[in-house]
């Protein structure tokens, strides 16, 4: 794989051992190196469990296809933007009055806004992540599988969220588009690496607890943002956190199911990407000028407290009490350690976020004309 941007750091991706666990910034850790990506573990999953994905595809058509959306109940951007077709006068005056509504909102904002921008609009790198999960692919780019068709109708309403997040900052002329567009060209160019190794268990465990990250960090910046005096703003932070419950809600659904029907496969995948770490989507990001903006970025959620490790404790203690982690019984040994460690990990990670110092010198974000 060739990986050109951000420049490579010698820090190693993903420790390994449960036991070394380190801090860093919030569920992100330095970008791979070009030989950890060549590392890279594929089809993790043996190939008599595509059966049981293959068994589900009922189950998905009754109980994850029902939580789409139909497109005509759907909210759509331009809903929630000024409208070009209503007149010159009037289509200025809105846009006027949009920027007028941001004024007050602080650059720091800007920056966090544009980086859940970028993580919405890097969308055909997390299609193209899903379609790399074995027994639950798109094969044709049309096909009929349940599974297939709530991947196309997820990536369909989410793509409005980028769109919308995107223009909301263009017209607010607040921000560098240009750079901003550049860091999204690089991002979507370099991918992502979440070490999923086209194994769906894995794929959805990710998915759930990126949904709800995701959710949770869409619903603080609609508090920032009224608090900040831009109603509308924190109108469509909201309604964009309300979609990303309902998706979390189907992986949710999905891992509840594969509890049910291969439990000590499931606890293991669970176990597995925490200790590899739930990375942002947007690990590789690149604006052509700052090779640490990723870890810059971190830095900036985790100080106005739209994501901290806080947050992601929380999170993954909600999973436990959801999927009743600490209730399953019966499992095999290697899956009971690993239920063991996932359900200890909440308080460690606390202990560790105690603890931890965050980088208090503003840095400067090319998105935010180098302020
Ligand atoms: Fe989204
Ligand atoms: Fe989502």
């Amino acid at each position: 794989m060739i990986w050109t941007s951000p420049r490579p750091t010698t820090t190693k991706l993903h420790p390994k051992t449960t036991s070394s666990w380190r801090l860093s910034p919030v569920f992100a850790v330095a970008s791979p190196t070009t030989s950890s990506l060549c590392q890279q573990v594929t089809h993790s999953m043996p190939p008599e469990k595509l059966e049981i994905f293959k068994s589900l595809e009922s189950w998905v058509n009754e109980n994850v296809l029902p939580l789409r959306k139909p497109v005509e109940k759907c909210w759509q951007p331009i809903q929630f933007l000024p409208d070009p077709s209503q007149g010159t006068e009037e289509f200025a005056k809105e846009v006027q009055d949009l920027r007028q509504r941001v004024l007050e909102l602080p650059d720091e904002y800007f920056v966090m806004l544009v980086g859940n921008m970028l993580t919405e609009d890097a969308l055909p790198t997390y299609l193209t992540v899903i379609n790399t999960l074995d027994g639950v692919r798109d094969e044709t780019g049309s096909s009929l599988c349940p599974w297939a068709i709530w991947s196309r109708a997820w990536a369909a309403e989410e793509n409005r969220h980028g769109d919308l997040l995107r223009t909301y900052l263009y017209l607010s002329g607040r921000v560098d588009m240009l750079k901003v567009e550049k860091t999204l060209q690089y991002l979507i160019g370099a991918g992502m690496d979440i070490e999923t190794e086209n194994n769906p268990y894995l794929g959805f465990v990710y998915a759930s607890f990126q949904e709800r990250a995701t959710s949770s960090s869409h619903g603080n910046m609609a508090r920032l943002a009224k608090v900040g005096g831009d109603p509308v703003l924190a109108n469509i932070c909201g309604i964009i956190a309300a979609d990303e419950k309902r998706h979390e809600n189907a992986y949710t659904r999905i891992i509840e199911k594969l509890l049910e029907v291969d439990p000590d496969a499931t606890m293991l995948a669970i176990a597995d990407m925490m200790k590899k770490k739930i990375i942002m989507p947007m690990h590789l990001m690149y604006d052509g000028q700052d090779p640490n903006i990723f870890e810059h970025f971190s830095t900036v959620i985790e100080r106005q407290g739209v994501y901290t490790t806080y947050h992601y404790a929380e999170i993954l203690e909600f999973f436990i009490t959801r999927w009743k982690l600490e209730k399953l019984e019966g499992l095999i040994d290697e899956a009971r350690r690993a239920q063991d460690f996932v359900c200890r990990l909440p308080s460690k990670i606390r202990k560790l976020a105690s603890i931890k110092k965050l980088e208090s010198r503003p840095v400067k974000f090319s998105w935010i004309f180098d302020k």
